[in-house]
């Protein structure tokens, strides 16, 4: 069996949504302090909607795959769904990463989430701080 899901190639190799959104109305920056990977996303929302979203990654094919996917899964929706995106559902919309990449969509996941805190917290809304803590934490990463 390929160590890599052709959707994990795809999404490596043609990854959706890379770039920055000027006047971005939430951008969350995160990294992974040990391989040195980088996140940036940047979501434009209006009416409580995700309506674009970018992202720039320096990082690894599993963290490319990971967050170009998040991308997908969150561009459109409103921000209550936005706000239940888990590492394991990037996964599982990859085909499955090998166990030793599964902290790779941790941090896509870390990203959204950082990206919708600033939003809140530039517009004065109050949020639930625990709905954006990164629902898993690896061992690698944390
Ligand atoms: Fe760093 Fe994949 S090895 S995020």
């Amino acid at each position: 069996m390929a160590l890599y899901s052709e959707k994990v190639m795809d999404h490596f190799l043609h990854p959706r949504n890379v770039g920055e959104l000027e006047n971005a109305d939430g951008v969350g920056e995160v990294g992974n302090a040990k391989c040195g990977d980088i996140m940036k996303i940047y979501l434009k929302i209006e009416n409580d909607t995700v309506t674009d979203v970018k992202f720039n990654t320096f990082g690894c094919g599993s963290a490319i795959a990971s967050s170009s996917m998040a991308t997908e899964l969150i561009k459109g929706k409103p921000l209550s769904e936005v706000l239940k995106l888990t590492n394991q559902a990037v996964v599982e919309a990859l085909d499955g990463l090998p166990a030793h990449k599964l902290h790779c969509s941790v941090l896509a996941e870390e990203a959204v989430k950082a990206a919708l805190r600033d939003y809140y917290e530039k517009n004065g809304i109050p949020h639930d701080a625990d709905l954006l803590s990164p629902g898993v934490h690896c061992e690698s990463c944390h």
